[in-house]
């Protein structure tokens, strides 16, 4: 690291004797340009557990299970990977929808006998899992090239309004059956409940919906987050001109973080107290060993376009779609400010599951959320008090403080499941 800064600052004071320069631009190419060199040259060893140089599909097979993956193509031409681990020719439908910065990964991460795919298809579901646009899986679109920054023009609203209905009329037609359950973490709940009350024809193919953590009123933040909403539009200036569209470069971010976070032990507690910081501190479900499987997949990439959106959800709390200049708005929504999406007319029956010691999701945006939603058949607090935003995925009990519930109210709404799609 003291190489990269030398190199750093002489390139740097190299540079500014020469005039005239546009400093913010030279600089800015510079960081990408010493990113680039690192990272291309690395050999990152893999020693602790084989699963942290596996995809999806592969960490699937290992565990035994049969894995089939479908590039499926949106309304709006983006090209997204389902990954599958198909169950019987009976089996119900079941679609897994990641949060951000995640994929299809975070239902496997936990492993056979834990982690809530392997649950689901033990049960005999068919399971499906999602990777929203943007992701690693997912970075690809029929004309655009990700390097354009058209690409990356999409947030958590395209997400519902195209990906889910991609995703929900392929199942929905291949199985020729409705979906049974729709279970997403966190931005896989928000996008969830913009396709069901933006797509309402979409939404009739699916029977019931299953939110954890869900990221809908966001107001009420107890992360460290918080305070950098007052600066959101340095931050957003900040953010375009080092990683213009796409947040983070997250290959080299994942790299980096490799490389510092499995050096030893000592550095990986450093870095899990990082991530503690961000969405809550929970030691005791967080498991070590886990940490270079899960920094294989997290964070993945995600359009600067989104984390602007959140704030901005965060900062107003209110559910509404994207906020553009004043003028803009005015063009685009015909009024001042963006519209706020109906929730007052989604029918699926809905389950929240939310957690005391998420820093991301509070308490009191859930409770405010579950009045909002017409059909709410259950609100349940995930009875370990230190429980926290990502434990939802990644807890050592989160079989059974969490999935467990899940498997419960599907078994129920099967036996009085009636409807079927229109
Ligand atoms: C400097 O570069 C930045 C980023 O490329 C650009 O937005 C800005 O307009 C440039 N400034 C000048 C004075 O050229
Ligand atoms: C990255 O490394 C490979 C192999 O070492 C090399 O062939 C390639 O040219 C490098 N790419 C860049 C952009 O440096
Ligand atoms: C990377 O590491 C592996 C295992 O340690 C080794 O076999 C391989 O030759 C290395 N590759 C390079 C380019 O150094
Ligand atoms: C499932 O359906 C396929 C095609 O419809 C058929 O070939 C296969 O035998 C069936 N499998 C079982 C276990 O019924
Ligand atoms: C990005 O895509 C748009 C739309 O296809 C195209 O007009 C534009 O030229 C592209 N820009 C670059 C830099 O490729
Ligand atoms: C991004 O999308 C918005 C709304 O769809 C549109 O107004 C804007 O021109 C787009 N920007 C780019 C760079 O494609
Ligand atoms: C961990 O690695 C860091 C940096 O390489 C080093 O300073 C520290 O002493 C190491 N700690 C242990 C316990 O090995
Ligand atoms: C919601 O339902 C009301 C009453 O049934 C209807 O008037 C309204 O158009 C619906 N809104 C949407 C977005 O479907
Ligand atoms: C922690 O993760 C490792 C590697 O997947 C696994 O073998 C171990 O059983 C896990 N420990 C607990 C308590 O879940």
């Amino acid at each position: 690291m003291k190489l990269i800064g030398l190199m750093f600052l002489l390139s740097f004071c190299n540079h500014l004797s020469a005039a005239p320069i546009n400093v913010t631009s030279e600089i800015s190419t510079l960081i990408r340009r010493i990113i680039w060199i690192n990272w291309n040259q690395s050999n990152i060893s893999h020693k602790f557990n084989p699963d942290a140089i596996l995809n999806t599909p592969g960490m699937i097979k290992k565990a035994g299970y049969p894995a089939e993956s479908y590039i499926i193509m949106t309304e709006d031409g983006y090209l997204l990977t389902l990954h599958r681990i198909p169950g019987g020719n009976n089996s119900l439908p079941v679609l897994l929808q990641h949060g951000l910065l995640c994929s299809s990964a975070d239902w496997v991460v936990l492993g056979k006998g834990k982690a809530l795919a392997y649950l689901l298809a033990d049960q005999g579901y068919d399971v499906w899992l999602g990777n929203f646009r943007g992701n690693i899986y997912s970075k690809a679109h029929i004309f655009l090239s990700p390097k354009n920054s058209s690409f990356w023009n999409f947030s958590f609203h395209e997400m519902g309004i195209y990906d889910l209905p991609a995703m929900i009329t392929f199942i929905t037609n291949m199985r020729s059956q409705p979906l049974h359950t729709y279970i997403g973490h966190s931005m896989g709940a928000t996008s969830f409940f913009i396709m069901a009350s933006e797509r309402p024809k979409i939404a009739r193919m699916v029977q019931m919906m299953v939110g954890l953590a869900p990221a809908v009123l966001v107001n009420h933040l107890q992360s460290p987050v918080q305070h950098l909403l007052p600066f959101k539009n340095e931050i957003k200036r900040v953010m375009q001109l080092f990683f213009h569209d796409e947040f983070l470069q997250s290959d080299f971010v994942r790299f980096l973080l490799k490389k510092i976070c499995q050096r030893n032990i000592s550095l990986g507690e450093i870095c899990s107290n990082f991530m503690f910081m961000i969405w809550g501190d929970d030691r005791e479900q967080f498991n070590n060993t886990l940490l270079p499987v899960i920094l294989n997949h997290f964070p993945t990439s995600i359009s600067v376009k989104t984390l602007l959106h959140y704030s901005q959800i965060a900062d107003s709390g209110k559910f509404r779609k994207y906020e553009y200049s004043r003028v803009k708005n005015l063009l685009i929504y015909n009024s001042m400010n963006p519209p706020n999406y109906d929730l007052s007319n989604i029918t699926i029956p809905v389950a929240l599951f939310y957690a005391n010691n998420d820093w991301l999701i509070s308490t009191k945006g859930v409770k405010r959320l579950y009045h909002l939603l017409p059909n709410v058949v259950d609100m349940y607090e995930v009875p370990w008090s230190k429980f926290n935003h990502m434990d939802f995925i990644w807890a050592k009990d989160a079989s059974k403080l969490v999935y467990d519930r899940i498997l419960k109210i599907m078994r129920r709404e099967n036996s009085n499941n009636v409807r079927s799609v229109e």
